[in-house]
C-alpha cells in the first residue's frame, strides 16, 4: 500500500486496510523492542519538531523514542519554551518551524482544529497529538493496537468507555476508530460529562456503571479532567469516585479476563481503584509500549509517504 495522507488528524481520515497496514507496520517494529540495540537507520537525515503547548509524559517522550529509534532528529518545543508565552500567534509559529524545514510536525494543542490549521500552512507532514477536546488520533490507534494483539481481532467485542467523555478527545477519537474496527463500543458517564451529541454516535449510553459494565469485553476508563472543569458539572469529586470510579465489584459483572484501559494519567482511586489499575488484567502498561510501535508506524508511514519497509 502506498500511503498516500500528507497529515493525520483524526482517525476519521483513515479507512479500514489503513488502520491495519498501521498495526502491521507496528507489529514489525516491535520485534525491534526486544533487540539489545533498539536502532535502525529507516529515518536517518530527517526531521521531526515534537510542538507541544500542553503538557505530555506518554506522547512527548513515545513520539520522541519513536523518532530516535528510527534514526530521526527530534527537537522538542513546549509552550513555556516557545514565544507562545511572548504572544506569537500560531500563524507565525508555523510559518517559522516550516522555514526550518522539518519532515514532520508533531503537535498538541489546547484548541480543537489547531492541527488543521497548522497542516494547512506547512508543507511538512503533521501529526496530531491532541488537539483541545476535538481528537487524540494516536491515541486511539495504540489503543486498538493493544487490544488487537491481545484478542487478535477487536471486531465483535464489546467495550466500555467510561469517565468524563465531554472533555475527553481520547473517546472521541476511540469511538471512532472501535466502531470502525466492528466492535461494540458502551458510553458511561455522569450526565454532566457527556456530550450532547454522544447521542447520535453509534454507541449506547448508559448513566449506571452497573449496568453498562454488565458482560463487557474491556473497560477503558478516562481521566477526570479536573483542570478543563466548569464550575457546577462535578460537585463533589468523593460521590463521583464512589459511583463512575471502576472497582473489584463492576469487574465480576463484565465478562471474565475483562482487560482495563486507561490512556493515562491516572487519578488513582478517583476513575479507577487503584489495585485494578495494576492487576494482570490491566493493559495500562502494554499501551504505553504500543504506543512507541504504532507511533514509529506513523513516523515511518507519513515521513516516508511509503507502505513497505
Ligand atoms: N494519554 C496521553 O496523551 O498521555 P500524556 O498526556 O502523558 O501524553
Amino acid at each position: 500500500m502506498k500511503w498516500l495522507h500528507k497529515d493525520l488528524l483524526d482517525v476519521s481520515q483513515l479507512s479500514r486496510p489503513e488502520v491495519m497496514a498501521i498495526f502491521e507496520t507496528a507489529g514489525r517494529f516491535q520485534e525491534l523492542q526486544e533487540r539489545p540495540v533498539k536502532k535502525v537507520p529507516t529515518l536517518k537525515g530527517r526531521s521531526v519538531i515534537l510542538f507541544f503547548a500542553e503538557p505530555s509524559t506518554r506522547t512527548k517522550t513515545s513520539f520522541d523514542v519513536a523518532g530516535k529509534r528510527l534514526s530521526a532528529d527530534t527537537f522538542s518545543l513546549t509552550k513555556s519554551s516557545s514565544s507562545l508565552i511572548k504572544g506569537e500567534t500560531l500563524k507565525d509559529t508555523a510559518l517559522t518551524l516550516q522555514a526550518m524545514a522539518p519532515d514532520a510536525i508533531v503537535m498538541r494543542h489546547w484548541c480543537s482544529g489547531a492541527a488543521r490549521f497548522l497542516s494547512r500552512r506547512v508543507e511538512c507532514s503533521v501529526i496530531n497529538a491532541g488537539d483541545g477536546r476535538h481528537a487524540h488520533p494516536t491515541q486511539a490507534l495504540l489503543d486498538s493496537f493493544t487490544l488487537h494483539q491481545e484478542w487478535g481481532e477487536v471486531a465483535g467485542k464489546t467495550i466500555l468507555i467510561l469517565g468524563d467523555i465531554a472533555h475527553s478527545r481520547v473517546a472521541r477519537s476511540n469511538v471512532l476508530l472501535l466502531t470502525m474496527l466492528g466492535a461494540r463500543v458502551r458510553l458511561c458517564a455522569p450526565r454532566t460529562l457527556l456530550p450532547p451529541a454522544a447521542r447520535s454516535w453509534p454507541v449506547t449510553v448508559y448513566s449506571d456503571l452497573n449496568e453498562a459494565v454488565r458482560g463487557v469485553d474491556a473497560v477503558m476508563c478516562l481521566r477526570l479532567q479536573l483542570e478543563r472543569q466548569q464550575d457546577g458539572l462535578l460537585p463533589d469529586l468523593r460521590e463521583y469516585a464512589r459511583t463512575y470510579g471502576l472497582g473489584p465489584r463492576h469487574v465480576e459483572l463484565a465478562r471474565p479476563e475483562v482487560k482495563i484501559l486507561h490512556p493515562g494519567p491516572i487519578n488513582r482511586g478517583v476513575e479507577i481503584n487503584s489495585e485494578l489499575a495494576d492487576c494482570a488484567d490491566s493493559l495500562i502498561l502494554d499501551q504505553v509500549s504500543s504506543g512507541v510501535v504504532v507511533r514509529m508506524a506513523l513516523l515511518f508511514l507519513y515521513m516516508t509517504r511509503k507502505g513497505e519497509m
